[in-house]
């Protein structure tokens, strides 16, 4: 009888392994990159008129968040305030956004470090000590130009290729 119950209890445990072993594989999976054809033809259009200064919306770019924010004057003054060379990653404001749009902010919303999603985006979450974007995985800080400012990330929030196609909508890739 002992020897029976023992052998039921090592079934149970491969049994587990081989559930768990599944667990791990499907997101191996689920994240595949599409070919680069596939890429490059997807491409996603904002319409950015109804964001309000100090508002960002969350949109998906290529199965991915992006944050498209409307700046305040505040936050340009203080990321304009910085100096670009103090920075881990230096680029300026102008750099990452389009001439006479420097009010838009366009970043993918995937922190530089391990990829988790920043908070800062949606009304009432943390901005982080620097206002922009707060990772809290391992706690990366971005300004209000998604620059890294503080904490393991190594590179600013990326900028994808985008352009206005009018005063009131954006398209992404
Ligand atoms: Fe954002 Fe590590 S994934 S700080």
């Amino acid at each position: 009888d002992g020897i029976r119950r023992r052998d039921f209890l090592d079934i149970a445990a491969v049994s587990a392994a081989g559930i768990g072993g599944l667990a791990v594989v499907y997101p191996l999976v689920s994240q595949m990159a599409p070919s680069k054809d596939v890429l490059a033809a997807s491409s996603t259009e904002v319409d950015i008129s109804a964001i309000e200064p100090g508002q960002a919306i969350k949109a998906v770019f290529r199965k991915q968040p992006l944050f498209v924010k409307r700046l305040t004057p505040a936050e340009i003054e203080a990321a304009n305030a910085t100096a670009t060379g103090s920075l881990r990653d230096p680029q300026s404001l102008a750099d990452r956004t389009k001439e006479g749009h420097e009010d838009i902010l366009v970043t993918m919303g995937v922190c530089t470090h391990l990829g988790c999603v920043p908070l800062g985006a949606a009304e009432g979450e943390v901005k982080g000590e620097f206002g922009g974007y707060f990772c809290p995985c391992h706690g990366s800080h971005y300004d209000t130009a998604g620059r890294i400012r503080k904490g393991p990330a190594p590179t600013n929030l990326e900028v994808p290729e985008y352009e206005f196609t009018s005063d009131t909508v954006i398209q992404v890739g």
